[in-house]
């Protein structure tokens, strides 16, 4: 099963309301970065960061990051990939919100937080459009003692 959020982002208010959602729940939290995961997660994470006035900071997959980068790998369903921050990217002790369109196994935002946490960033939340909370990932992340939360969840 394959959740697209393509139908999502085509519709007016369905676009709207996921940004403005986001946005309001973190209003009140003086975030300084938001830090959106490629690909799907720039959809979010930029205009976020616009409307709360923070600044937007990509995290990529290996290689398209043109400045001095740290990088973490992760596991895939199949095989591993690795995913890189540019070193400059956070200053020390800053707010981050960390956003992706979804989260499954976890593999991904789990390495996300550790370039993030390695930078010495306060990390407030990682906020998902979608959880599919029968893979386990944001279980297992919540037991490590991460604060997420997602918009909606499938169970199936
Ligand atoms: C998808 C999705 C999340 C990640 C979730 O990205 O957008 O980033 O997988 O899976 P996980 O919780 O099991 O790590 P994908 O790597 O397919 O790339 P894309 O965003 O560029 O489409
Ligand atoms: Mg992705």
């Amino acid at each position: 099963m394959f959740r697209d959020i393509t139908t999502l982002l085509k519709d007016p208010i369905g676009l709207r309301t996921t940004i403005d959602t986001i946005t309001e729940r973190y209003r009140p939290q003086k975030i300084d970065k938001v830090i959106g995961i490629e690909s799907r997660g720039f959809i979010f994470a930029a205009p976020v960061a616009y409307t709360l006035g923070a600044g937007f900071v990509p995290i990529r997959k290996q290689g398209k990051l043109p400045a001095e980068t740290i990088s973490c790998d992760y596991q895939l369903e199949y095989g591993c990939d690795k995913i890189e921050i540019h070193a400059d990217a956070i200053n020390q002790g800053d707010r981050v919100l960390m956003i992706d369109d979804l989260i499954a196994t976890g593999g991904t935002m789990e390495a996300a937080i550790k370039l993030v946490q390695e930078m010495g960033a306060d990390i407030i939340e990682c906020c998902f459009v979608i959880d599919l909370p029968n893979v386990g990932g944001s279980q297992r992340l919540r037991q490590q003692g991460h604060q997420l939360h997602s918009l909606c969840s499938f169970n199936d």
